[in-house]
């Protein structure tokens, strides 16, 4: 096989790489297992799958594919800032959120600029900074995995163009108080962005108010970002969204493709944010699943971080070699040893039936590994 001549830009090869879930069909493959019988518990996905609503809305617009979607999605746009009580120039939308926030990485970043991050957050914070030569300032997290706030507050120089906090964090599942949420919102200067990435929000009872501070237009630097992907079932659709300043979306626009969310995706977002029904059911189907792995875990005396979001880490000793095992038994999880957490696994939460039996898979791994 003949190599090309290209040079590829240099600082590609020391960008940090994403390791997303392993897919059902792959492991089933690997394994020699039925694809039915594999349970994956590895992407923090919605375990009932997606909104009825959503599915007929997606079906309904099949014929209409020869033509181009709205490049504005002016629809889904409109309905959103509606239920959050915004205006559409409030608001940008994602291929995925990750689209989000490679946008603030082409509005905001460049060499020479920084960002200020916690340790362990999620993996394509690290990952935009490096694609576009900013430099990473990665604050060491506190007990129990909580972000230091005031630390990160102290990490900020005048070459600081963005702060990224998700709350609940990804990972970890830690929630950052509403003290300190309220800390980080009143200090960190004009000249920086701070990213509240709210991709698990809709998963608290009684979340931080971020988005009156947009709303009233008092915090021109501050950026939500959210998804379709979590409590709405609609990863594999590939949409979210940001809702910030009207200068900040102007700026975010330049970056974005024109048709960068496709005209299913619209059709389906559509309908999923009229699916009440659907967020409920699977809010509570969470609410319960964290509390079955919670006392699974117990159970076995194996350690794990209380949890806001759809998952649980859990520290099960020798990770890689636990989520191996579990793989052959046909649960799927995803090991930390990425994260700098060699120790710990993270299952998201499903269906009763899938916590049960990856529950039985670790109790049975377990003990193999302690005989
Ligand atoms: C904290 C956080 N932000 C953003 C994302 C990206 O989600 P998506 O690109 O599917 O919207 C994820 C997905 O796991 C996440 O955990």
């Amino acid at each position: 096989m003949l190599k090309s001549a290209l040079s590829f830009v240099s600082h590609l090869e020391s960008l940090p790489v994403y390791v997303p879930g392993r897919p059902i069909e792959e492991v089933a493959r690997e394994h020699g297992l039925d694809p039915s019988t594999v349970v994956k518990l590895a992407s923090n996905e919605n375990p009932l799958g997606p909104s009825p609503m959503a599915l007929g809305a997606m079906r309904a617009v099949l014929g209409q594919l020869h033509l181009y979607p709205d490049g504005s999605a002016h629809q889904v746009k409109a309905r959103l800032a509606d239920q959050l009580g915004v205006e559409p120039a409030h608001l940008i939308l994602g291929n995925g959120s990750n689209e989000i926030l490679e946008f603030i990485g082409h509005a905001l970043l460049g060499p020479g600029s920084e960002v200020v991050v916690s340790q362990y957050c999620f993996a394509v914070y690290p990952i935009v900074a490096a694609l576009f030569g900013a430099r990473l300032v990665s604050v060491p997290a506190l007990e129990g995995f909580q972000a230091d706030i005031p630390g990160m507050l102290r990490a900020i120089t005048p070459s600081t163009r963005a702060v990224f906090l998700a709350n609940p964090n990804n990972p970890t599942g830690t929630l950052t108080s509403r003290e300190d949420v309220s800390r980080l919102l009143a200090g960190v200067p004009p000249h920086v962005l701070l990213v509240m990435d709210e991709a698990y929000v809709e998963f608290l009872d009684d979340p931080v108010d971020c988005l009156s501070l947009v709303r009233s237009g008092a915090m021109p630097n501050l950026l939500l970002v959210r998804t379709f992907s979590k409590i709405f079932g609609l990863a594999g659709l590939r949409l979210g969204y940001g809702v910030g300043a009207p200068d900040v979306i102007a700026a975010f626009e330049r970056a974005r493709q024109p048709f960068n969310i496709n005209s299913i995706a619209q059709a389906g977002a559509l309908a999923a944010l009229e699916d009440r029904e659907h967020l409920a059911r699977t809010r509570e189907n969470n609410r319960a699943g964290l509390l079955q792995l919670e006392s699974g875990l117990r159970r076995m005396g194996l350690p794990f971080i209380p949890s806001h979001a759809n998952f649980i880490l859990a520290r099960v000793g020798q990770g890689r070699e636990v989520f191996a095992s579990l793989q052959r038994q046909g649960v799927i999880t995803r090991p930390m040893a990425g994260y700098g957490l060699p120790e710990w696994l993270r299952i998201s939460v499903g269906t009763p039936e899938e916590n049960q039996r990856c529950l039985t898979a670790l109790s049975s791994t377990m003990s193999s590994l302690a005989s």
